[in-house]
């Protein structure tokens, strides 16, 4: 089994937001899962992780926007949406590329090429994440950008890999270079997927601690 032929599905990247109307909080996180399932009536699917807050934002509201991320975004739209928790954070703060759509609930305008809103039909408990069937009921175009794909943000979008350092004396750990999340052991698995960021294991580097 080489886990790298996973790697070969084709994805597109999303920001999915959603919203706790009690709190006021809006809130959105970076995945690879939007996809079209029926298309009479329209409705997509999307998988998100439950450790995620977007995921108990989703399952309380039931409604959420898909913002189609296009080949323009840049590095800093990922870091903002996919490397930190909007439990910890306000993603919204200090972020100027938004527009509240007519489903009550933010989409990004910048570095993203469509809006599709949607409410939730279904959800299927997958044990770590949730499947969320929705019915889609807000369309829009937001630039003729093209899609960016999970291969085109690993190419072009990503920070290149730094080269490895000299082993230096000292106990051995692993930093993700994307993030910073460092793993602590001899030997990093090969299919380690990071926690924070969930880059695989080719995106961290050696380092002694
Ligand atoms: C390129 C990329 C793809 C991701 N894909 C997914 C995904 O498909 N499903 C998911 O649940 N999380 C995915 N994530 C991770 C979430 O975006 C990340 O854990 C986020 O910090 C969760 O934020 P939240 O707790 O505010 O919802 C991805 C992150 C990146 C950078």
């Amino acid at each position: 089994m080489d886990p790298k032929a996973m790697y070969k599905l084709s994805y597109g990247l999303f920001v999915v937001t959603s919203r706790d109307e009690e709190k006021n909080k809006d809130n959105g996180c970076i995945t690879n899962t939007v996809m079209q399932v029926t298309s009479d009536p329209n409705r997509i699917s999307i998988a998100v992780n439950k450790a995620n807050y977007t995921h108990d934002l989703i399952m309380d509201c039931g409604r959420l926007n898909v913002s189609v991320i296009s080949k323009e975004a840049d590095f800093e739209l990922f870091r903002r949406f996919g490397f930190q928790s909007g439990r910890d954070v306000d993603k919204f703060d200090g972020f100027a590329d938004y527009e509240r759509a007519d489903n009550g609930l933010l989409y990004v305008t910048k570095g993203t090429n469509a809006l599709i809103g949607a409410t939730v039909e279904k959800s299927f408990d997958l044990g770590t994440h949730t499947m969320f069937i929705a019915a889609v009921n807000e369309l829009e175009v937001l630039s003729g950008a093209g899609s960016c794909t999970y291969e085109f943000y690993q190419s072009d979008i990503k920070p290149a890999p730094a080269a490895a350092p000299a082993k230096q004396e000292g106990k051995t750990a692993w930093r993700c270079r994307i993030c910073g999340y460092v793993y602590e052991g001899e030997e990093l698995p090969e299919d380690f997927v990071c926690p924070i960021c969930k880059h695989g294991a080719a995106d961290f580097e050696r380092i002694t601690v």
